[in-house]
């Protein structure tokens, strides 16, 4: 699952990081950027190593919850969005890549058409709370 928007309030507050809900964690934007099947917001994790590409990220509102998920393609490795945000098909029901058209559930990641049917995006773990949305950097990100 990508999300922890349910269970965001039982999220221990880190100290020191007043607004973050753990040590880390990456804002992403405000609550109010991202509207149900609109435009994405695109942000980066960190590198898992120097000098290695950072991974690019999207997070998008669907059925009123936050998802996220690595800006790549199960297909090929190519970043889903043909204009930067645009990750949604014109239904803002199902995500889509530009490339080949493949299309993805936006809660689940699955992909259920297209040439990578049967495989799924990977997710980013995210929460939204107090008006802004927050990304589980992952364990590079938090032990840096
Ligand atoms: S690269 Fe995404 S469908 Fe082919």
């Amino acid at each position: 699952m990508a999300d922890l928007d349910s269970g965001a309030s039982a999220l221990p507050r880190a100290s020191g990081e007043r607004d973050a809900p753990l040590e880390g964690w990456i804002r992403v934007c405000a609550s109010e950027a991202l509207a149900e099947g609109g435009d994405g917001v695109r942000f980066e994790l960190p590198a898992s190593r120097a000098g290695s590409p950072a991974p690019q990220a999207f997070a998008v509102r669907y059925d009123g919850r936050v998802h996220a998920w690595l800006n790549r393609c199960a297909h090929v490795p190519v970043e889903l969005d043909w204009m930067p945000g645009k990750f949604f098909d014109e239904s803002g029901l199902l995500l889509i890549c530009a490339t080949h058209g493949a299309t993805y559930e936006p809660d689940t990641g699955r992909c259920v058409g297209g040439p990578c049917r049967g495989k799924a995006l990977e997710p980013v773990t995210v929460c939204e709370r107090d008006g802004i949305i927050w990304a589980d950097p992952g364990p590079q990100g938090r032990s840096s």
